[in-house]
């Protein structure tokens, strides 16, 4: 069982939830065993059919560095123009953070379960990485970038044809709390259906 005050701190700590932009992530990221258990509660979501449509590529250390090279002769095809300090921070994009997980979506039709349904589990896997980042004090963004759309990059990825990318989720820590982000107002998004009044009696 949860013990209460811990489930305080949780409603606190997802009251106050917030992305951390990447740019802003710091050392240290999770460990091995707090990186399996982030993804572990990450693809504990609702899955109509056990599909189970999504798979993680995680980069740290090197790979990061090795996957930046690759963006970066990207980004330089993509952009014969290209400043150097433009091709310099894709060479550094995934060293903005300790760790990067690839979060793939592997979406395909289904007899009965439709492809919304599917790609609504993979959003609620990278969310659920969020929610458990943040729940273990760890710093976390979501981001998709114009890597996440390129078909060269998704070769270097090793992506199926039927995959593709749901994001790149940054994880570490913060050095300062980020601030506040403006969210709709729960009252203009909220309705309570009645049935409609007959107007004949
Ligand atoms: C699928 C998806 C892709 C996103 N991609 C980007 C992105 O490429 N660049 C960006 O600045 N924010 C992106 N965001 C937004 C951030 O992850 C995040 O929503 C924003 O920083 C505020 O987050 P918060 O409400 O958790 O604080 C994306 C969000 C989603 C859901």
């Amino acid at each position: 069982m949860y013990p209460e005050n811990r489930l305080e701190d949780a409603l606190g700590r997802l009251g106050q939830r917030r992305s951390v932009k990447a740019m802003d992530i710091c050392e240290p990221g999770p460990g091995p065993d707090d990186l399996q258990m982030i993804l572990t509660i990450g693809a504990r979501v609702p899955d109509h059919g056990k599909l189970g449509p999504w798979r993680f590529i995680c980069f740290q250390d090197d790979a990061r560095i090795d996957f930046g090279n690759i963006l970066a002769e990207r980004y330089k095809d993509l952009n014969p123009e290209a400043k150097p300090k433009n091709i310099v921070a894709e060479r550094n994009r995934l060293t903005r953070a300790p760790v990067v997980v690839c979060v793939v979506a592997d979406v395909k039709p289904h007899a009965k379960i439709p492809e919304w349904e599917q790609q609504l589990s993979v959003g609620a896997v990278c969310q659920n990485i969020l929610v458990a980042a943040s729940l273990a004090g760890y710093a976390a963004q979501w981001l998709t970038e114009w890597y996440a759309f390129d078909p060269v990059i998704n070769g270097a990825l090793q992506l199926l044809s039927s995959e593709r990318v749901a994001g790149f989720i940054y994880l570490g820590s913060a050095a300062e709390k980020p601030a506040e982000r403006v969210r709709p107002e729960l009252q203009d998004r909220l309705t309570h259906w009645s049935a409609p009044k007959d107007t004949n009696t």
